[in-house]
């Protein structure tokens, strides 16, 4: 096994619209800015991961139209390999329309398009180079029973995973989730995962020990702007925000599982990775659009001497 990074997910075209405010129905309003970008919650993490130095493979589906072989050239200028790249025969690549307001907050529209093409049969073909993974991420932006496929085949071999429960699905089976490494939840979709109230810290590290006792190795909760919590069946402990001024937090959460996943392969202890994890996520923010905010790791050693 070597440390390579398997990514299981989506690739998106984002289209980010920088606006002063949202439009109320029936209203034209003119916004100071637009930029086009790679985004997509897989592909990004996989960038991150791989900016970072990290070796990644890539599984996903691409359109079959102007954006599907710019995704593909994405990848591979990221240093990921496309092997397990296949193209959706007849469909659109996934776009995700974002809206970026003054104060950095973001809201996002996602039409899956060619995701929703990724099937259990496509995590079949690619499993023999996942499971030589030492990590696997997946997300929520390609079909469930992909993502059940390859939680499944990484529990019978012993593969680690992570699974971003994002963006927050109603229909997620926790029971389908057992033997899963990591699980990385914000507070709205721990709630909705368990039932139970995330309205405080008590509440929230209550919900996430329920998940403990129903077999997910480690839970990690983002906890946006306050950092983040990470519950063991051991414990807790509290991964301090590094704080910064946002520009832009589109993809922030997928800075930093992409991230921590490159540092925790490399072979950093959870917390330890966690806090890098934070500091990468924190400079991604402060950085215009989604992967093209992710730094390499000559910019992110640098950030991190600015902090001390
Ligand atoms: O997490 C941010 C991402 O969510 C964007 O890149 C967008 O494509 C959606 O997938
Ligand atoms: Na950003």
């Amino acid at each position: 096994m070597d440390s390579r990074i398997g990514v299981v997910g989506s690739n998106n075209v984002d289209l980010i619209t920088y606006i002063e405010r949202m439009p109320k129905p029936g209203e034209t309003l003119e916004a100071p800015d637009f930029a086009m970008g790679f985004g997509g919650k897989g592909a990004n993490q996989a960038v991150a991961a791989a900016r970072l130095g990290a070796q990644v493979s890539m599984v996903t589906r691409i359109g079959d139209d102007l954006f599907g072989p710019q995704q593909m050239q994405n990848f591979r200028e990221n240093g990921i390999d496309t092997t397990h790249v296949l193209v959706a025969a007849g469909k659109p690549s996934g776009v995700a329309p974002i809206m970026v307001r003054p104060d950095g907050e973001n809201s996002i529209l996602i039409v899956q398009g060619a995701n929703a093409a990724l099937s259990p049969a496509d995590v079949d073909a690619a499993w023999d180079m996942l499971a030589g993974c030492r990590l696997i991420l997946l997300q929520l932006e390609v079909p469930l029973e992909t993502v059940y496929r390859v939680i499944e085949l990484a529990v019978r071999d012993g593969v680690a995973t992570i699974l971003n429960p994002a963006p927050a699905a109603p229909g997620l089976d926790l029971a389908r989730l057992d033997g899963l490494t990591f699980l990385a939840p914000n507070e709205p979709e721990l709630a909705m995962l368990t039932g139970m109230p995330t309205g405080t810290e008590d509440e929230t590290l209550a919900a996430a020990q329920t998940l403990i006792s129903r077999g997910i190795g480690q839970v990690i909760v983002t906890l946006g702007g306050r950092g983040a919590l990470l519950v063991t069946g051991q414990g807790s402990e509290r991964i301090a925000p590094v704080k910064v001024k946002p520009v832009d937090t589109t993809g922030a959460g997928d800075a930093f599982l992409g991230s921590f996943a490159h540092f925790h392969a490399a072979g950093q202890p959870v917390a330890e990775a966690l806090a890098q994890a934070a500091r990468y996520a924190a400079l991604s923010v402060t950085r215009r659009g989604t992967q093209t905010s992710y730094a390499d790791a000559e910019a992110f050693k640098a950030f991190c001497d600015t902090l001390g």
